[in-house]
């Protein structure tokens, strides 16, 4: 598939999404001059991370010139850094409580935009962050109540953190990431420009483009999601499309602005599929390889093994072949040979082929399995629902046929 491919339609499914105004396009922070107009907003508060990303160089600057238009002052927090945790959450909540926005804007990658979303939303419902680990405690305690939501400009193109109801944070007790889902969490307006992603080292660009494409993937698999949207699946199929197409070209000549385009479309795409038909098994074990492998990488490793797994169940098998043919240009016979042709397209970027090859030590395996243990409802939930009584045995069986 070529990179120019006429086929895609991205722009009309981001528009199609009730949850957040998406603006997409190399001008899309312009347009937070006519929101700023629009919502008459006096104050603003903007959170950013450190200098990890050389794409955030950029934006943070671009960001500023445009807000020196305005009649007030924004401040700014830019200590945010990758992973964060409670103790981070707490600080930003300060900051909040000190300068109280009538906006908050997050730009960076998932990790300022997830803890921006915790932040907020511990001041808006009054709850110690530790207190919202969990789905929707928030919305709970305070039923009927209408939290602020946030401003995200994304910088990289993977976590699609700027549509999702969802923020990871590493709990320092357990040093484990713990999940937050909360609908009233979900960003508001997501701008997202492409060329904030040229800058991107190649790592960041493969890393993160492959958890855009586990998620899309994951999402197609997730048949069995209740009350999905009903173009979730055409989303997922698109971003898969994109990101076959355009991350080869990207990795090849970063500056490629056509492919870049392609990932941030798929990344936001890939985030409006697991708000509906959220991840399921790579996903959760990817959360034993924290601080150990990139995030992307470790999900990309786990997606071929559980998918092999899930081709037990008969529904899958047919989803599954709504994929044949993007992967590889002879379109696949058996959805067994689609997982193949996947799992050579990520290693043919760079990605992992194996589990060993994330260079972990193979006991992680037994730990993985067991860890798992620790969310029932993912397990039962899974395109192949596992009983949690024998599910620590299905699983290590998996990954070491993987390792
Ligand atoms: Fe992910």
């Amino acid at each position: 598939m070529s990179v120019s491919s006429p086929e895609f339609k991205y722009e009309s499914m981001l528009d199609e999404y009730p949850d957040t105004a998406i603006i997409f396009g190399e001008s899309a922070h312009n347009q937070l001059n006519g929101f700023l107009i629009k919502e008459q907003v006096n104050s603003a508060l903007v959170f950013a991370g450190g200098s990890r990303s050389g794409s955030l160089n950029k934006a943070v600057p671009t960001l500023f010139t445009l807000f020196s238009s305005t009649d007030f002052e924004v401040p700014s927090y830019m200590n945010i850094p990758p992973e964060p945790t409670v103790a981070d959450i707490c600080a930003m909540r300060d900051v909040i409580a000190k300068e109280q926005p009538d906006i908050i804007v997050a730009v960076g990658g998932g990790s300022v935009m997830d803890a921006a979303k915790a932040a907020c939303l511990s001041v808006e419902s009054g709850m110690d962050v530790t207190e919202l680990f969990g789905v929707s405690r928030a919305s709970q305690k305070a039923p009927g109540k209408k939290f602020k939501r946030i401003i995200c400009v994304p910088t990289t193109a993977g976590t699609g953190s700027e549509v999702t109801p969802y923020a990871n944070i590493v709990d320092p007790e357990t040093r484990v990431k713990k999940l937050i889902v909360e609908p009233q969490i979900i960003p508001e307006y997501a701008f997202v420009n492409p060329h904030f992603g040229l800058t991107m080292p190649r790592e960041l660009t493969l890393t993160t483009a492959l958890d855009a494409l586990v998620h899309c993937v994951e999402s197609e698999l997730n048949i069995r999601a209740e009350n999905a949207h009903p173009s979730a699946a055409a989303w997922g199929i698109q971003g898969i499309r994109l990101i076959s197409a355009a991350l080869p070209a990207a990795l090849e000549k970063p500056e490629n602005e056509l492919a870049r385009q392609y990932l941030s479309a798929a990344a936001t795409l890939g985030g409006m599929c697991i708000k509906n038909r959220p991840t399921s098994l790579p996903h959760l074990c990817s959360f034993s390889f924290y601080g150990q492998v990139p995030h992307g990488l470790a999900v990309a490793a786990l997606l071929p093994p559980f998918w092999n797994y899930y081709l037990g169940d008969d529904a899958v098998r047919e989803a599954t072949m709504k994929m044949a043919g993007i992967f590889s240009k002879i379109p696949e016979k058996t959805p067994e040979q689609v997982v193949a042709s996947c799992a050579a397209f990520i290693a043919s970027c760079g990605g992992p082929a194996r589990l060993s090859d994330l260079k972990c030590p193979r006991e992680i395996l037994a730990k993985t399995a067991r860890d798992a243990l620790l969310n029932p409802v993912k397990l039962q939930t899974s395109p192949r629902p596992l009983d949690p009584s024998g599910a620590s045995d299905i699983l290590l069986k998996i990954l070491e046929k993987a390792w």
